[in-house]
């Protein structure tokens, strides 16, 4: 039996790229096991993710925390150091473009076990984003490189990376986005958070949004005018509950600040959203695919297929507002088309690369 393959996950965006990988790989028999690293941790950036995307319980659990960039990522290093000399997998497959993902590909790099990223190939071009740095240094470590969209494909091949190691294999969060699609409950949804009206789904967690108080301000008062048009609901990422606290967000009657929602609950609440404000990368993509208008507050997005072929959009915190105001005149789009290969099989085509990578 080949392998065995070591998974390495840490931060929300991993899980439901990592969920289809495992099943697909699973069922061809390959031996396989999960090391978290807890950059994301608890109930609800984690726990309620591997129930529902039904991961199983990981292996191994560094439990390495919260802390600054190099901190977090020295002690990922550091803990995966010693689980790769001890058990020596065949390949540790990394995910997207978190500090646990360039963590894990430069670890195992230098113990020469070979290598292989999922979301290879996204840039933004941004050197200011943290995601940036870590999706630069992981495609160039990886030996199997996976790419969502043809996009990535290019960048990659314009960097000097070799054809053979560039994989077009589609977006394996869109397999678990179509593999649960019955179970996003818009009505549900709706009733849990008492919305009445259309409504806005806010998700907010980028440094370059949230960390600083005057970015912070900027972007509530956008909210504010936001919710001044429909009810905004934002689940709120742990990163900028205080500073958006601090500048105010809560003060306005229609914006209802949560928790941090389940991926479940999340998607049906977005699924029947009249619009979305996001910083997010996932949330971009699953938007595209729900033909739900997203409105992205960054300057840039590595995920330009999402606009090519979707319905994302990129906005200014000033503008959003009449953003948002188009968006609920235009209503939701009748039809729109999806990205190619985003059809639900990205999770096998994967599999069928690592196996045979493991057969060498
Ligand atoms: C990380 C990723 C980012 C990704 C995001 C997805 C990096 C550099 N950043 O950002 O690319 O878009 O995850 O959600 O890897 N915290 C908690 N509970 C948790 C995790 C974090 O309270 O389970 C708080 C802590 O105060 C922590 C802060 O959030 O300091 C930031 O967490 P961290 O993992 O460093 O970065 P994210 O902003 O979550
Ligand atoms: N998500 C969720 N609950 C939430 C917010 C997000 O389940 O309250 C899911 C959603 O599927 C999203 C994924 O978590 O695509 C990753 O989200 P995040 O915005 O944290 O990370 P990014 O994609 O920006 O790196």
């Amino acid at each position: 039996m080949p392998g065995p393959v070591l998974h390495v996950t840490g931060a929300r965006p991993n899980f439901p790229k990592a969920a289809p990988v495992l099943r697909a790989l699973a069922r061809r028999g390959v031996s396989q096991f999960l090391l978290h690293t807890g950059q994301h941790y608890g109930e609800q950036m984690f726990d309620v993710f591997f129930r529902q995307l039904g991961l199983p319980e990981p292996d191994i659990d560094l439990g390495v925390g919260s802390g600054s960039h190099a901190r977090q990522t020295a002690a990922i290093m550091t803990g995966l150091e010693d689980v790769l000399t001890e058990h020596r997998p065949a390949m540790v497959v990394v995910y997207g473009d978190v500090n646990s993902t360039v963590a894990a590909a430069l670890v195992a790099a230098k113990l020469q076990i070979r290598t292989a990223h999922v979301e290879a190939g996204l840039r933004s071009f941004d050197p200011t984003m943290p995601e940036e740095i870590n999706r630069l240094v992981t495609d160039r470590l990886c030996d199997l490189l996976f790419a969502t969209s043809p996009d990535a494909v290019a960048h990659l091949g314009n960097e000097g990376v070799s054809p053979s190691r560039i994989h077009f294999v589609g977006n394996p969060m869109i397999d678990t986005l179509l593999a649960n699609l019955d179970r996003f409950d818009a009505a549900r949804a709706r009733e849990e958070h008492a919305l009445t009206t259309r409504y806005v789904v806010a998700t907010l967690h980028r440094p370059a949004n949230v960390d600083q108080p005057a970015d912070a301000a900027a972007l509530v008062k956008g909210l504010h005018a936001a919710a001044d048009q429909a009810d905004v609901v934002l689940p709120l990422h742990p990163r900028g509950r205080a500073s958006l606290q601090a500048a105010g967000l809560f003060d306005h009657s229609r914006v209802r600040v949560i928790d941090p929602l389940g991926y479940v609950e999340f998607m049906g609440l977005v699924r029947g959203a009249a619009a979305v404000v996001t910083d997010s990368g996932g949330v971009q993509e699953e938007t595209t695919m729900l033909g739900v208008p997203c409105l992205t507050i960054r300057p840039n997005t590595e995920r330009p297929v999402t606009i090519t072929h979707g319905t994302n959009r990129l906005v200014t915190r000033e503008r959003m507002p009449e953003a948002v105001e188009a968006a609920l005149r235009a209503g939701r789009p009748e039809s729109w088309p999806t990205p190619p290969l985003w059809d639900g099989h990205a999770g096998e085509r994967i599999a069928e690369v690592i196996a045979a990578g493991l057969d060498r």
